[in-house]
């Protein structure tokens, strides 16, 4: 990512930073549940990738080791608040770091979860090429996210909607086939997709390393 499109990513969650909770907590989190139910049936080393406040910190098990990244120090900062404030021992470390270098070593992890950060991601084949590399073989990339359609009645509302959700960062130009294609080039299997809340507005989409 370019220092420019970083420092503005940074600047836009500075100002997300201390009302992300009161708009998202409720909304995200059938999303944020499922992505943990997900991950966990891997095995216990995940990492969540742009893990924002930690919304979602609080539902693992106590026997996982979740480590958490993301761009910007100011969501960062309510993490660890949260982290310290409700006893999250499972949570073994939050670093500022770009989705685009992870700094893990190669298949370190047994998941990788990414909520509501991908469609964010200027290059996020770039983002993927990296989850894939700290996946250890027969683990998986899971995301959850809107995205559009390919097609159908719903593209086209989805269309009309555009400048609106393009607003609260919901774009509808992103689609899940760029990401499965990303998927099947780089020999990964893309699971079918599992609508979750709110009716089906967001998209869960789990990718399998082989083993
Ligand atoms: C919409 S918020 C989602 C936060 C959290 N996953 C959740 O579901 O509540 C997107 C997060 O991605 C982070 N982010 C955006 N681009 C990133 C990048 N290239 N690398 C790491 N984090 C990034 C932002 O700083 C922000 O915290």
């Amino acid at each position: 990512m370019s220092d420019d499109t970083t420092a503005l990513m940074r600047r836009a969650y500075q100002r997300w930073a201390p009302i992300y909770d009161v708009i998202y907590d409720k909304l995200t989190e059938p999303a944020a549940r499922a992505v943990v139910a997900a991950v966990e049936r891997c095995g216990p080393r995940i990492l969540e990738v742009g893990v924002g406040t930690g919304l979602s910190l609080g539902y693992y098990e106590p026997g996982s080791e979740v480590h958490g990244v993301d761009l910007s120090e100011d969501m960062l900062r309510r993490a660890r608040r949260k982290v310290e404030r409700r006893g999250l021992r499972h949570v073994k470390g939050l670093a500022v770091m770009d989705a685009t270098r992870l700094g893990f070593a190669d298949a370190s992890f047994d998941a990788v979860a990414a909520q509501f950060l991908i469609t964010l991601v200027p290059d996020p084949e770039a983002a993927l090429d990296e989850m894939a590399r700290i996946l250890r073989p027969g683990g998986e990339i899971v995301l959850v996210n809107h995205f559009g359609q390919d097609e159908g009645p719903l593209a086209q509302i989805e269309k009309a909607l555009a400048p609106v959700s393009a607003r609260i960062g919901w774009s509808s130009d992103f689609k899940a086939s760029r990401v499965t294609g990303w998927a099947r080039r780089n020999g990964l299997e893309p699971l079918p997709l599992k609508k979750v809340f709110p009716g089906g507005f967001f998209k869960l989409l789990r990718m399998r390393k082989p083993a």
